[in-house]
Parts: structure tokens; C-alpha cells; sequence
């Protein structure tokens, strides 16, 4: 399973590229928000950064001007990939940026249905968000399999890009459904590294390793 980073925070993911298991980036106009800097220059930054497929949102919500936004966002780097949100003018982009060989990210996916049209329109990724659905009282990650069986299916070659991930079990569930990818926040990436007993063992090593005779 690939594993992305959910931020627009330049520090975090220059922290997380560090480790060597950073696959890609995804953003979204609350995440560019949150960074406090200009869309572009953050934008640009991040895609110089990164070499793998780095999500840009556009927020027009007709497709002519999704579009247009789409040619100005792939100026950005060779690794843009168009973030469309799942109305019907959305996929309508994504079957035409598709047909232009353009990748795109359809994202605010909540059913597998949704993810099926995404997939017919020729997305790159869907994006299911298991975390919001969490928030309303359904289990987000229950429509992950679902996702991954109806892929398999057909032989759909949309990535499944679990999203909106709030914990560690998230990203343990999404590679037991299968999913492509997992988008991270920050504070997840951190937490899935620790281990308390790793903590413990690791003390109890160097306390012990101090008394070994050289
Ligand atoms: C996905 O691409 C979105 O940016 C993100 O995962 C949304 O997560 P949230 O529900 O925590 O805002």
C-alpha cells in the first residue's frame, strides 16, 4: 500500500519524506487554508519537493471551469494531479481530462456507487472518506472492501485511496481491504511508528549494552 501525506504544511512533509516511505501528497483548499500561504507558492513548493503524484484541488463547480483550472494546476509539476470533487460536472472533467491523459483524484466519495461512476469516468484515484462517515455514525471503513470488490470486478484500474484517515486501525484496515493508498495527517504517520514495548526494549538494550564488556 502506497502511503501519501494529507497537508499542505511544508515542514511535515519534508519530516515524513525524510523517512523513505513517502509515496505522494494530497491537499485540499481547508489543508491549503490551514498553511497560511499563497495557493501557487505552496502549491509549487510542494510539487518541487515531492516526486510522486501530488493532489491539487480545483473549486470551480462547472466543468468547463474545472477545466480551466485543471491546465493552470498542471503547470504546476509533472506530478499534478487533478482533484475533482464527486458532482456530476466533476466527472464529467474527469472523463475528459482522462481522454486528455491527465490523472485525476476524484474526492468527497461516501458510497461505493459514487466510487463505481468515478471509476467509469476513468479516475485515477478515488478518494472515500472513512473518517467523515465515522463522524456521522457509519463505519467509514466498512465501504472500503466494498470499493476494492467492485474494482475487482470489472478490472478497474482506479487506485483506491483511503481518505480522511483519523487513526492507525484506518490505515491497518485499509491495507487489510486492500486499498491502493492510504492519505495520512501528520499526526497518524507519527503515531503508526510508536510502539511503547519498542520504547521499553530499546532502553532496556542501551542500559544493558553500557555494562558489556568492549
Ligand atoms: C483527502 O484527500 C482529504 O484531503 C482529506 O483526507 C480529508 O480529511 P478530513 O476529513 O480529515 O478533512
Amino acid at each position: 500500500m502506497k502511503f501519501f501525506i494529507d497537508t499542505a504544511d511544508i515542514a511535515e512533509i519534508k519530516e515524513a519524506h525524510a523517512l523513505g516511505i513517502l509515496d505522494g501528497v494530497t491537499t485540499n483548499p481547508s489543508l491549503i487554508k490551514k498553511s497560511g500561504r499563497p495557493f501557487k507558492e505552496v502549491a509549487k513548493e510542494i510539487c518541487d519537493l515531492v516526486d510522486g503524484p501530488v493532489s491539487l484541488e480545483v473549486t470551480d463547480i462547472d466543468c468547463e471551469g474545472m477545466l480551466k483550472e485543471a491546465a493552470e494546476l498542471a503547470q504546476y509539476g509533472d506530478n499534478v494531479v487533478i482533484k475533482l470533487p464527486l458532482i456530476p460536472e466533476g466527472l464529467k472533467a474527469c472523463k475528459r481530462l482522462t481522454e486528455q491523459g491527465v490523472k485525476t483524484n476524484v474526492t468527497l466519495c461516501f458510497s461505493p456507487v459514487q466510487a463505481l461512476l468515478a471509476a467509469k469516468a476513468g479516475a485515477s484515484y478515488i478518494s472515500p472518506f472513512v473518517g467523515r462517515l465515522d463522524d456521522i455514525g457509519q463505519n467509514g471503513m466498512e465501504i472500503i472492501p466494498q470499493i476494492r470488490q467492485i474494482y475487482d470486478n470489472y478490472g478497474f484500474e482506479t487506485e483506491v485511496l483511503v481518505a480522511s484517515i483519523r487513526n492507525p486501525i484506518h490505515v491497518l484496515d485499509a491495507a487489510l481491504a486492500g486499498a491502493d493508498v492510504s492519505t495520512i495527517p501528520f499526526s497518524v504517520f507519527k503515531q503508526l511508528v510508536h510502539h511503547p514495548l519498542t520504547d521499553k526494549g530499546l532502553a532496556q538494550f542501551l542500559k544493558d549494552w553500557k555494562e558489556v564488556k568492549a
